[in-house]
């Protein structure tokens, strides 16, 4: 062989080896991360992919009797925590630039509960925030969505920016229920309630201290991942409904 070709099939043997070293370490990557998934929260998923989110969209608008309960309620959960989301960043606006930032420090909580009452009447969907680190004690994580901000928080989660759902089955007489979970990151309008020590007026810091003073909701910079929208839906069997 003459020495180019022999060049040749060198380059071409360490590509060939260097691709199965690499897909070999991203596999194995995948299976910790999915068994470590699995062993904190059972066997739920991501759904969020638009594919499937527009899919169940039609589904649901096309009003079909026989659509899948489960695909109906990530398709509520989805609408909702989006509804909750929105709404909660215009009122907390709106607040702040009626009453300032001390004058609306209450607002975060009071607007959450009057739409987590609002979409449980109107749509009979369970929704609030919770978090690893609360202000509020009542919003503290349960162990399904604990296990899931976890992962989320050290980073194990395939794709921390997308939701995660699961079907939790009927046990101990209680209903089976679908439950959803879609992160919320910080964003510059929440820095002044939330944020790292400097970000955080002094007036409004002084107020946190008096109304909350188990406060562990401060010191999260613009774009770190605050907590999750949480839904859950009871899931009734076609007899029962
Ligand atoms: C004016 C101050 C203020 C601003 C601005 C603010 N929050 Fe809050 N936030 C609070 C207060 C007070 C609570 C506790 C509410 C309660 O008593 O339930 C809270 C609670 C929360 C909770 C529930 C978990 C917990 O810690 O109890 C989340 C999640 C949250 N805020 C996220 C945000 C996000 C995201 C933004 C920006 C879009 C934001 N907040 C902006 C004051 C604020």
């Amino acid at each position: 062989m003459s020495t180019p070709i022999k060049l040749l099939a060198a380059a071409w043997l360490v590509a060939v080896l260097g691709m199965a070293w690499w897909s070999r370490t991203k596999a194995i990557e995948f299976a910790r991360t999915e068994q470590r998934r699995i062993d904190t929260l059972g066997s739920g998923h991501t759904p969020t992919g638009p594919g499937r989110l527009s899919a169940m969209s039609e589904i649901f608008s096309a009003g079909r009797d026989d659509g899948d309960p489960v695909a109906l309620s990530a398709v509520k959960a989805a609408n909702a925590s989006q509804e909750f989301l929105r709404d909660l960043r215009s009122g907390l606006l709106k607040e702040i630039e009626a009453k300032g930032h001390v004058g609306a420090i209450r607002a975060c909580g009071e607007l959450a509960t009057q739409m987590r009452e609002q979409i449980d009447t109107e749509q009979g969907i369970a929704i609030r925030r919770t978090a690893l680190r609360v202000r509020n004690p009542l919003n503290q994580a349960d162990a399904f969505e604990r296990g899931w901000l976890e992962s989320v928080a050290d980073g194990s989660t395939d794709d921390p920016t997308h939701a995660y759902d699961a079907e939790i089955p009927a046990i101990d007489g209680q209903t089976a229920e679908y439950r959803y979970l879609a992160p919320i990151y910080m964003q510059t309008l929440c820095l002044t309630c939330h944020g790292m020590p400097e970000d955080i007026p002094s007036e409004v810091q002084a107020a946190l201290d008096e109304i909350y003073p188990d406060d562990q909701a401060t010191g999260f910079g613009l774009g770190t991942f605050r907590g999750a929208i949480s839904v859950r839906i009871p899931l009734f069997t076609r007899e029962s409904d």
